[in-house]
């Protein structure tokens, strides 16, 4: 008895199937956000009742870009990075998108690893946390047709879309609100300051305390970390419990450093806040769960997420895109793990604000939840 070979499916079996013409199935494919609504069920139907699957790798090489959105940031297991994450999800996954992450642990080795491979896969863009504060290679990324969108950091003007939060004046909240306090020694726990973000965050510190009228040589402690971790934060903490005086202000770069410095605190028998105040920064969802509950500088996680998967999607539509700058504005989330400085010996005195018209403590943009 003959058999007869199955009709092989095509995707004009589908547009047949659907009443739709070749281009429109291909746009489903390629540019879902381009189709209707309606039109996009009616051919995903016709896909499933033909049980029609696209081959991708073929298709892939026929259409130069995938269905896939990759990210690649520092440390996927940094809850900053989860909670972005999920908003460049939904956004990638109501247009049709599945998005692919990687970890590059700030390491540019790793990440040029990541980018290779993302770059073979053809992958519609990469939106990616830089390990570091050179963007050449991302540059020549771009040049060879891979769409690059900078997330959590901003690039050279016009070279890239990006998403972040203005992390100088970040880390300025967090210092001016540990200054406002009477805290005058305060240790910096921060991550490589080639990571650009560590670097801003420095500079606004800085910029606190000369606007608080003391030298930052001396009114800040640097104490660098490896990375930007809850094990980064522990090993901080014998550094700045050496500090003579001892800071009563701790300013951490992220909030993983915190949650590490404030387990090490209390392993040394350090009480928070009434021997030393620490301020994280990101505004995990787990910093207002620990105790005490950790004030922080927060950023908008999902949204800048979220407006990095936008920005990705317009480049793919728009042919006359131009590349743009999202900025947010951080904000200080005042809680329980820092209070006022207990008056203490050898202090250092406050100088009179300094002649280069450093205006007093800036008014920091504070909130204090309903508790
Ligand atoms: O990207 C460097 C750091 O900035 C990350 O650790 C994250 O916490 C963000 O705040």
């Amino acid at each position: 008895m003959s058999t007869v070979a199955p009709r092989r499916l095509t995707i004009r079996s589908v547009a047949e199937r659907a009443q739709v013409s070749l281009g429109t199935v291909s746009n489903v494919l390629n540019r879902p956000e381009m189709v209707a609504p309606a039109t996009r069920a009616r051919v995903q139907a016709a896909m499933d009742e033909l049980g029609f699957v696209l081959n991708t790798a073929a298709h892939q090489l026929r259409m130069g870009n995938s269905r896939s959105v990759s990210v690649v940031v520092h440390d996927v297991s940094n809850s900053f990075f989860t909670e972005t994450i999920r908003g460049i999800e939904d956004v990638a996954n109501d247009n049709g998108y599945v998005v692919i992450v990687s970890s590059s642990d700030a390491a540019p080795e790793r990440e040029q690893r990541c980018l290779r491979l993302l770059e073979e896969q053809r992958v519609l863009g990469v939106l990616i946390t830089p390990a570091e504060k050179d963007l050449k290679h991302l540059a020549r990324l771009q040049e060879r047709g891979t769409r690059v969108i900078l997330l959590d950091r901003h690039g050279p003007v016009g070279g890239f879309c990006s998403v972040a939060v203005d992390d100088v004046r970040g880390g300025e909240l967090a210092a001016t609100h540990l200054f406002n306090q009477g805290h005058q020694k305060v240790a910096m726990v921060n991550g490589p300051i080639e990571i650009r973000q560590c670097a801003d965050r420095r500079r606004g510190v800085r910029r606190a305390a000369r606007r608080a009228g003391f030298d930052p040589d001396t009114a800040i402690v640097d104490v660098p970390v490896a990375t930007l971790s809850t094990a980064g934060g522990h090993s901080a903490v014998p550094i700045i419990l050496a500090g003579s005086p001892t800071p009563t202000g701790v300013v951490c770069a992220n909030d993983m450093a915190a949650m590490g410095v404030l387990r090490g605190l209390r392993e040394a028998g350090m009480r928070v806040p009434d021997d030393i105040s620490v301020v994280g920064y990101d505004d995990i969802d787990f910093a207002a769960m620990l105790s005490p509950s950790l004030t922080s500088v927060r950023q908008p996680k999902y949204e800048l997420g979220a407006s990095a998967a936008r920005l990705l999607l317009e480049e793919v539509s728009d042919a006359t895109h131009t590349h743009r700058e999202v900025r947010f504005e951080p904000e200080l989330i005042v809680r329980s793990s820092t209070a006022p400085a207990q008056a203490r010996s050898g202090a250092l005195k406050a100088k009179s604000p300094s002649s280069n018209g450093a205006s007093s403590p800036q008014r920091a943009r504070v909130r204090r939840p309903v508790s």
